[in-house]
């Protein structure tokens, strides 16, 4: 039984999430935890004062001590920096991994047998600071990013085609970046390949939109990122450990020989269920998206060096 969900950063997402999980799951216990003096405090009580609509009993505490995270089932991290306008996800890879290391070290500490979903951006490269820095088994360690790209990916096709998105299936895999695989193979509608809606143009368009639909809301935002999407994708992620559901959802995956890559984190489909990642789906890759699943491999080592 899942009761403690803790919440590392009361940050836009990190209080998005909280209220998502308050709202809609019987937990017994939401913790949320924020360096900064009173945020995390100040969210958990406008939270709580939502009780009498929910009707709910879970108690939320939040707390700048990461006491609060003790026996965890579930350690969310959104600490961290976000991406400016102009600002590149690797560029915030310094300041990040900095906090990356040290929040590490307190879930360790405090909840040592705790599922962790990372958020913190750049993603695929935090991701692998929190599974090195932990040591944790890799399937209760893994980010949150291409189940945010495929849910975008959805929301556009379905305005490219009009299909609503129960009847699209597509996802994206490989990096949290302009670099991730939108591949026009994996998407489809009601089993039909996407070009029997599409036309190569429109295909394309769908795909540059895509990737590049993070920046595009940072460029009307300025100084904050989306919050919104980004938080419903890990209350899904976390619903479907939750409810022990056995979905498939690209999540990002340390990988140890799969699709011949190791030791390095990078988005996959996985079977998600109470475990955290139960398995790591290899599916077979077309030539295109070998070449650029190579390329993606290149930009982590070459960004993980600066
Ligand atoms: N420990 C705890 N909280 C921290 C720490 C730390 N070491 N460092 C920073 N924080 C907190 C900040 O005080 C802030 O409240 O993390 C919070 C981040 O919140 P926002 O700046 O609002 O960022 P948000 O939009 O929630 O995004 C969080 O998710 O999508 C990614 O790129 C995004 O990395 C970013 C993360």
């Amino acid at each position: 039984m899942l009761n403690k969900v803790s919440v590392i950063g009361a940050g836009a997402v990190g209080s998005t999430l909280a209220f998502h999980l308050f709202s809609r799951l019987p937990l017994r216990e939401i913790a949320i935890v924020d360096i900064a003096t009173g945020l995390a405090k100040g969210v958990s009580l406008d939270i709580e004062d939502t009780r009498a609509f929910f009707d709910s009993s879970t108690q939320i505490t939040g707390a700048d001590d990461f006491c609060a995270i003790a026996n965890s089932d579930i350690v969310v991290v959104t600490a961290g920096i976000t991406r400016k306008e102009g600002m590149s996800r690797q560029d915030l890879l310094k300041i990040n991994a900095k906090i990356a290391k040290d929040v590490s070290a307190h879930i360790k500490k405090h909840a040592a047998q705790a599922i962790v979903i990372v958020v913190t951006n750049p993603l695929d490269l935090i991701t692998y600071i929190f599974a090195r820095e932990t040591g944790f088994e890799r399937n209760r360690v893994f980010g949150m990013g291409s189940s945010l790209d495929s849910a975008r990916l959805l929301n556009i096709l379905h305005q490219e085609t009009k299909i609503s998105t129960s009847a699209l299936e597509a996802f994206v895999f490989g990096l949290h970046s302009n670099d991730m695989i939108v591949s026009s193979e994996r998407m489809h509608a009601k089993g039909e390949a996407i070009n029997k809606f599409l036309n190569k143009e429109e295909i394309k368009k769908v795909q540059a939109r895509t990737a590049l639909r993070g920046g595009e809301i940072i460029s009307f935002l300025k100084n904050k990122s989306a919050s919104f999407a980004p938080s419903f994708s890990i209350f899904r992620l976390i619903s479907t450990i939750y409810e022990d559901k056995n979905e498939i959802i690209p999540v990002c995956a340390l990988l140890k020989g799969e699709y011949g890559l190791n030791d390095l984190c990078v988005g996959v489909p996985c079977f998600i269920n109470r475990k955290g990642i139960e398995r790591i789906i290899e599916i077979e890759l077309k030539e295109e998206e070998k070449e650029k699943l190579k390329k993606a491999v290149e930009l982590i080592k070459e960004i993980n060096n600066v």
